[in-house]
């Protein structure tokens, strides 16, 4: 019961459990794979970047706080954290470098080619088509553009007893040949092995 509870806030945080505890534990436990994200991304000072699933916002703040692109925009499909991480990066708002909307990944809130950069930390799991998802990323993003996607190596995953509930997981070798059949090339991958959070990777191709 617990462990499907904690499955659900995971994959859309809710409710005052969401607003108090998941943003924080989210915060906390994937630091790592946003500070790996943010070198994948390779950040520079013309881009755009879009945010898929930001959860505590806690990567949109690191990109801001250290000026490291033009403009950023953020979309979830939790009531909760967009509205936390309105609050939270409320300054960047006000200043026109940042926009935080409503948004799920197979039916993206923007046109065609808006974005040069988009990223997506621990939201795999929880899609139901990846094709379509993948094929709004690459809409999204101007040929040229990248994408990087960072998630848990399945084995590890797989033992957490919660992974069950609603997670879908993937090898490496699957995602790296979903990138390509997107319609993605030239696709690198980092990897690092953190002691609370275990082995996961970071997968970056660029949009054809
Ligand atoms: C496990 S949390 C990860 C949050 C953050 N990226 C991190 O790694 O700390 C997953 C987040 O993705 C959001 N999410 C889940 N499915 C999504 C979808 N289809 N489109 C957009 N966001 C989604 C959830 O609401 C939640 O905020």
């Amino acid at each position: 019961m617990f462990q499907r509870f904690i499955s659900k806030q995971l994959a859309r945080p809710s409710g005052l459990f969401g607003r108090l505890f998941t943003a924080r534990w989210l915060e906390k436990a994937n630091a790592g794979m946003n500070r790996l994200t943010i070198e994948g991304l390779a950040l520079g000072a013309h881009d755009r970047l879009l945010e898929v699933g930001f959860g505590s916002g806690c990567l949109l703040e690191m990109v801001l706080a250290n000026n490291l692109c033009s403009s950023i925009a953020g979309v979830d499909v939790s009531r909760e954290m967009i509205q936390h991480v309105s609050g939270r990066l409320r300054r960047y708002i006000e200043e026109g470098k940042a926009e935080i909307r409503y948004g799920d990944i197979e039916s993206l809130p923007y046109g065609n080619g808006e974005f040069s950069k988009l990223c997506s930390v621990n939201t795999l799991y929880f899609w139901h088509d990846p094709r379509v998802a993948l094929a709004e990323c690459l809409r999204v993003l101007g040929v040229g553009g990248r994408l990087t996607l960072c998630f848990n190596a399945k084995a590890d995953l797989a033992q957490w007893p919660g992974h069950v509930y609603g997670f879908t997981l993937y090898e490496l070798s699957q995602v790296e040949e979903m990138l390509a059949a997107a319609g993605f090339s030239a696709i690198e991958v980092m990897s690092r092995n953190d002691p609370g959070q275990g082995l996961y990777y970071c997968v970056t191709g660029t949009a054809a």
